[in-house]
């Protein structure tokens, strides 16, 4: 049985799965530009054996597979029709440059030392246990293998404008909620600590900013969808005055043309040690 262990579950998704699908479309085409000249500014290379976790319907993991030519790319995924999706989608890719692996971030079967690069977006804020995932990727990693969490957190969400003024109370109640279930919506700021633990080195952290100015409203349309807090509202975790001011920024964002919005995206980089030893492995 592979342990799913975190609080995401397309098949629970408020929108649907197909409309879901298209909000993580839209929202990780917005930041891709930025994010992959971090990625690379951090090290990626072409050629380089890439590995991406928690590759949901398999947008990024096309974009690091066209971006980089040489590579090869493992997707790896807990959910069956997730990988499905993306499998489908990527039949393009020759699948001797494209590999699906329907595991777990906790145990990934995949062997010791094999990866130079590894990116987890989006995921770990939804992880019960981080910690067991940032040791995993540590084991598959090469010695010098380097590991991006690419995530968010709630105390620098963003803006929107015109203001929503119980936003800082929405997003409290919102991340108390995901906290409730074992998740972390501020997991951005403890990254650092989360790499160092697990023994990563040269530690870096960095934000990207997508603003809808720059990369299209499209995608801010679908995360101030209307239909994505009616049932926190009918749960009783946000009240009528907040689900109200939500509905006014939802309207304001699909039709009026002063209304703008931007969000940060933590990227939390760190290096398995070129000269790493597994303790397990000595003999005494
Ligand atoms: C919010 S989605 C992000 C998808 C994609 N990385 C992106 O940026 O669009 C989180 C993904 O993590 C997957 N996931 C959740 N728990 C997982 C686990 N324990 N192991 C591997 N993947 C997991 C979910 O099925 C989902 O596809």
């Amino acid at each position: 049985m592979k342990e799913r262990n975190s609080t995401y579950d397309i098949r629970k998704a408020t929108l649907g799965y197909q409309e879901e699908v298209e909000r993580l479309k839209v929202q990780a085409m917005m930041g891709w530009h930025k994010e992959f000249r971090n990625l690379q500014w951090y090290g990626l290379k072409n050629g380089m054996n890439v590995l991406e976790l928690g590759s949901g319907p398999g947008f990024v993991t096309e974009q690091l597979a066209n971006n980089l030519p040489d590579s090869e790319i493992t997707a790896l995924e807990i959910d069956s029709s997730l990988l499905d999706e993306a499998r489908n989608r990527l039949h393009y890719i020759p699948s001797s440059r494209l590999h699906f692996v329907q595991e777990s971030v906790y145990d990934t079967g995949l062997p010791d030392n094999s990866y130079d690069f590894a990116v987890a977006r989006l995921l770990f804020l939804h992880l019960h246990n981080p910690l067991k995932a940032a040791q995993e990727i540590y084991r598959i990693l090469k010695p010098g293998g380097k590991l991006v969490i690419i995530d968010i957190d709630d105390g620098i969400f963003g803006a929107i404008y015109p203001d929503i003024m119980l936003l800082p109370s929405v997003l409290r109640k919102l991340a108390d909620y995901q906290a409730s279930k074992g998740g972390n919506r501020y997991i951005g700021r403890s990254l650092p600590r989360l790499l160092a633990s697990t023994g990563y080195i040269d530690l870096d952290i960095d934000t990207v900013t997508q603003h809808s100015d720059l990369h299209g409203v499209e995608g801010f349309k679908r995360q101030f969808d209307i239909t994505r807090f009616k049932g926190f509202y009918q749960k009783g975790i946000i009240n009528i005055e907040e689900f109200e001011q939500l509905k006014q920024a939802s309207e304001n964002i699909n039709d009026s043309p002063e209304a703008y919005a931007m969000m940060n995206f933590v990227m939390a980089y760190g290096k398995k040690p070129a000269h790493w030893v597994n303790q397990l492995s000595i003999k005494v």
